[in-house]
């Protein structure tokens, strides 16, 4: 008979056994219901006289995917979950928890707190807290070292990363697998502590001593990580406490949790969080995608390579068109081995790739893709090239196939309008190396159907990418920002910061690299070839910096020239090059520049500044639905640090007050660059945020 406490949680007396279920969909996320309803639960079952061991389970995809992160920052409501483990341990009724699907942080510690762990086959178990800016505050870090090697916890604590059902077995975390069903198992596992057959303890008696040299030694190998967060140090420093009394160590592990629940990396990493999650409420969520069950794209280049690799490794078979018999062998050679890389790295299995090469075909003949439901398009930036293209495409492939280009920064519009079916049409803009990089900017054209849009975000989903709507402009979101910042480095370069300088202040700030080691990264010749594409539309107002043209005139493309900005040896180590500095110093003489110097602050003040300003024109002419759309185009496609949270989540701790003097002071030396866009100052003058932006617009406009 089953008796409702809660809602999200329930309980279910079978005999002797009595049956705790969660079951708060979609993830069992242990807010306040399920917490009372929890401890509802236990006291209920505990007063039962029938009732001789509990077994806690979860309904749906997971056990539990710990704390509801949307109750941070709220004030607290009783009881916590520390309480609800503690009650768990406590209880004079052996609890046991049978775990299947996810079980992360506070739901993993809701099963460590009880005194045996079954898992299902499926079960993946983690405290994932420090990727959050938190450590695992409901006696993770003081349960766990009790219950596993001291190496093994600090590696799970500190990483975040995911532990599979044999894993967990193996290292002691589980007790038993289970190939029952969640409900099933938790029956046969009640029934096996009732004939003695399951042993039962309390995991806070267990009693260890966490070897110092180990806590110190993992202390400073987290302190020399860049950038060196906060978390993963107070995780470790958490675990050394779990030598002292249960009671004592949870409350250092708390008084921990708390000082990592303030901090700006806490805000910074969930807003991240939520920002991959926030992008897909689109206005066009509601219309139906189209079926997508094969797809061509059109180039053998990097990014054609690339898209195919992500769209075979979705299981979408492909059929790659290039020019030449030559080209294609030589795309075909890169995509299977990218798919070997996929195997090397774990990520496939040989046999899937087998499969998976197996439905990926080559061909030189544009008509092959008369029958498939998908074309991107990834060859040359020429917009003539591109219209020709789509002219044919419309010719040759079937009613309703979505016809989509990869272009960075061309017009979607006069690509769409090259054909009878501009509904039809659509920008993807992926991101080099295209089966790597996360970020997909789904560009909407004038006149493309909602239906195409939700069918990009499936597919999107599909690739396990994170699709950003944007609307049509040079550069789309991404690049338009990025073109205005680079700028901002550019001229500091020439008025007396060093491009090694400009680059440490960056890496310093977050950045996994500076903006010329990226150039040198990406081959300057990209950047060339921008420059001399908008050359003639250049306001003759606007300041120029050649010093890039100077190292790509004299044949040096970075990294894949051997030299850029910087010098390369064969482990990568970077050291300025110095034909690069007498450019650099004969551009300011040509300039009639006194070199000064810069201050680290000032570096990072002016880069953020400038790409802060071009994000907020951006989202200020419609291009972005919302400010975090932003946040994640920056985070999942141009190395913008996780723990800042994206450009306008870093804004509004800035303030747009600041913001705008800032641009007023630098103004006084380029009028032309640096202006206040309308929505900033609107900001400042109002004391709003763009927090209340993306608040405002979270379900599309
Ligand atoms: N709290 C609240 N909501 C959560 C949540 C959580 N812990 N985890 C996921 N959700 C929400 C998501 O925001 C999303 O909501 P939406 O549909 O409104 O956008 C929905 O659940 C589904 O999530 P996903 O879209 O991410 O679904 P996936 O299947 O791709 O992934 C997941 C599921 C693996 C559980 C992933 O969401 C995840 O990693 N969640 C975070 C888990 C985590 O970090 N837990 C630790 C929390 S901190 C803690 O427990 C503190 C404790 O130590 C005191």
């Amino acid at each position: 008979m089953a008796e409702q406490t809660q809602d999200v949680v329930s309980i279910e007396i079978e005999g002797k056994i009595g049956l705790v279920r969660i079951g708060n969909p979609p993830v069992n996320a242990l807010g306040a219901a399920v917490r009372q309803g929890l401890a509802q639960a236990l006291e209920t079952l505990g007063r039962d006289p029938q009732v001789q061991v509990v077994a806690l389970y979860g309904a749906g995809r997971a056990f539990s995917a710990g704390a509801d992160i949307r109750e941070f920052g709220k004030p607290p409501v009783d009881p916590r979950l520390p309480d609800v483990c503690d009650r768990i341990e406590a209880c004079e009724k052996p609890v046991i928890a049978v775990v299947h699907g996810t079980t992360f942080g506070g739901g993993l510690e809701l099963a460590l707190a009880a005194h045996a762990r079954i898992g299902l086959a499926d079960a993946r178990m983690g405290l994932p807290e420090v990727t959050l800016g938190l450590l695992p505050g409901a006696g993770g870090t003081q349960r766990l070292p009790r219950l596993i090697a001291l190496e093994a916890a600090i590696d799970i604590i500190s990483t975040g990363r995911q532990v599979p059902a044999e894993e967990a077995l193996s290292l002691g975390i589980l007790d038993r697998l289970s190939q029952a069903g969640p409900r099933q198992a938790a029956i046969e596992a009640a029934q096996a502590v009732l004939d003695g057959s399951l042993p039962t303890r309390h995991t806070g008696e267990i009693v260890v001593t966490p070897d110092p040299a180990m806590i110190a030694a993992a202390t400073a190998r987290l302190g020399k990580k860049r950038p060196a967060l906060a978390a993963p140090i107070k995780a470790v420093e958490a675990i050394s406490h779990a030598g002292r009394p249960l009671r004592e160590g949870l409350k250092a592990e708390r008084a921990l949790f708390m000082e990592l629940m303030d901090s700006p990396d806490r805000q910074g990493l969930i807003h991240s969080f939520n920002a991959e999650r926030a992008v897909k409420r689109i206005p066009e969520a509601g219309a139906p995608p189209r079926p997508v069950a094969s797809a061509g794209v059109i180039g053998g280049g990097a990014m054609g390579v690339g898209i195919a690799t992500a769209l075979l490794q979705a299981g979408i078979p492909v059929t790659l068109v290039e020019t030449n018999v030559e080209v294609v062998d030589q795309a075909r050679a890169k995509v299977i081995g990218n798919l070997d890389g996929a195997v090397k790295r774990g990520r496939l299995t040989a046999a899937d790739r087998d499969w998976l090469a197996g439905t990926f075909g080559t061909t030189t003949r544009l008509e092959e893709l008369a029958p498939v439901d998908l074309v991107i398009e990834a060859v040359f930036e020429d917009i003539a090239v591109k219209t020709g293209l789509f002219g044919q495409l419309d010719r040759i492939c079937k009613a309703g196939a979505i016809l989509a280009t990869n272009t960075s920064y061309l017009d979607v519009n006069t690509i769409a309008a090259a054909t009878a079916r501009p509904q039809d049409v659509i920008g993807l803009h992926f991101f080099s190396p295209a089966h790597v990089m996360r970020l997909l900017e789904v560009v909407v054209a004038d006149k493309t159907a909602p239906e195409m849009v939700a069918t990009a975000f499936d597919l999107a989903s599909r690739m396990k990418k994170v699709a950003v709507r944007s609307g049509v402009c040079d550069g789309f979101i991404g690049n338009r920002i990025l073109a205005h910042y680079r700028k901002a480095a550019d001229y500091m370069l020439l008025d007396g910061a060093s491009f090694a300088e400009i680059d440490h202040a960056l890496e310093e700030f977050g950045f996994a690299m500076g903006p010329f080691a990226v150039a040198d990264l990406a081959g300057l010749d990209i950047g060339w070839a921008t420059r001399k594409r908008k050359a003639p539309t250049r306001p003759p107002e606007e300041r120029y910096v050649a010093i890039a043209d100077r190292i790509c005139e004299a044949g040096w493309f970075g990294r894949k020239s051997g030299r850029g900005y910087y010098l390369y040896d064969d482990a990568g180590t970077r050291v300025p090059n110095p034909d690069a500095l007498a450019i650099v110093a004969a551009e300011r003489a040509t300039a009639g520049v006194k070199a000064r110097a810069f201050t680290q602050e000032e570096i990072v003040a002016r880069y953020m500044t400038a790409m802060i300003s071009e994000a907020t024109s951006v989202v200020e002419d419609g291009i972005a639905l919302r400010p975090i759309d932003v946040d994640a185009v920056l985070l999942f496609g141009y190395g913008f640090p996780r723990h800042l949270g994206g450009p306008l989540n870093h804004a509004d701790r800035i303030g747009a007050r600041l913001l705008v003097e800032r641009i007023e002071a630098y103004a006084r030396e380029d009028g032309h660059y640096w202006q206040v866009p309308r929505l900033l100052r609107q900001l400042a003058e109002n004391g709003g945020r763009f927090d209340d932006l993306n608040k405002a617009n979270l379900d599309g406009r």
